[in-house]
């Protein structure tokens, strides 16, 4: 664990975190910067901690311990409603739409500190993700690529500065996907800071100029793709063996 300074570029910073559910250490000691601005990634092998993480940064997992700060802000122990309203959003690894309510209903419910007319941001949303024809359609009446992205513009709603999405694409059709990226760069463009959780790497090399690796717990790697892609300890978690040195 580094020394819990906050930086100016920084807006997420946990130092030490450790979570451990009856004797299964899910994160151990784990420290993560995001930079603010950026499409920060986090990836490793499958329960290696990263969905643990983001229930721990958005306060739905209060058992935690370790600091965290979130625009200079300390926010662990804060309710998750306390945290999301202070810009902090996040999606869930499977799809939360309320499936009774219509997709404008699951959209306007998360409301907008925007001045305009939420039905309007809404429908601009919709309309960027070619869904406006499903403006009426209930959620559960959609295919669950559409749920997950209605979910991703449901967390939009309230302009959230930093929004962590656990594995966003999951599940979804290559034109959804790509719908998806494309809107995650477009609202990076506009100022907007991304924690996401992805198993794609390429997509992982296209977006992020910051890559985390955890496994088993422990954040083992961190830089840039070019460095995570070459580390051996990272091809370790993900092929389970040592290579030889000298061989690429
Ligand atoms: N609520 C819980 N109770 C008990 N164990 C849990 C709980 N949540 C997570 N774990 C355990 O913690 C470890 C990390 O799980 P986590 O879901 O964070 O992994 P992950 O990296 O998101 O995996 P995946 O890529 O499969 O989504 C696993 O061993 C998991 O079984
Ligand atoms: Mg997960």
């Amino acid at each position: 664990m580094t020394e819990p300074v906050s930086h100016p570029d920084h807006i997420l910073c946990a130092w030490g975190i450790a979570r451990d559910f009856g004797g299964v250490h899910a994160l151990r000691d784990v420290d993560l910067h995001v930079v603010r601005g950026t499409i920060t990634g986090l990836i490793g092998p499958n329960g290696s901690g990263k969905t643990t993480m983001f229930q721990v940064i958005s306060g739905m997992d209060q058992g935690a311990t370790g600091t965290i700060s979130f625009d200079d802000e300390s926010i662990l122990g804060w309710r998750p409603s306390q945290i999301y309203r202070r810009g902090l959003a996040r999606t869930f690894q499977l799809s939360r739409v309320f499936p009774e309510l219509t997709v404008l209903e699951n959209l306007v419910v998360a409301g907008s500190r925007h001045d305009r007319s939420v039905e309007e941001r809404a429908f601009g949303l919709l309309e960027r993700v070619r869904l406006r024809e499903y403006a009426k359609v209930r959620g559960k009446n959609l295919s669950y690529g559409q749920q997950k992205l209605v979910e991703f513009l449901r967390v939009l709603m309230s302009d959230p500065a930093l929004i962590l999405l656990d594995e966003p694409a999951a599940g979804v059709n290559p034109t959804l996907r790509q719908t998806l990226w494309d809107m995650v760069r477009h609202l990076n463009g506009l100022g907007t800071t991304f924690l996401v959780i992805e198993h794609n790497m390429e997509v992982i090399a296209d977006l992020c100029s910051d890559v985390y690796v955890l496994s088993e717990g422990e954040m083992i790697a961190h830089g840039d793709f070019a460095a995570i892609r070459n580390n051996e300890q990272v091809l370790e978690a993900y092929f389970g063996k040592k290579r030889k040195s000298g061989t690429a």
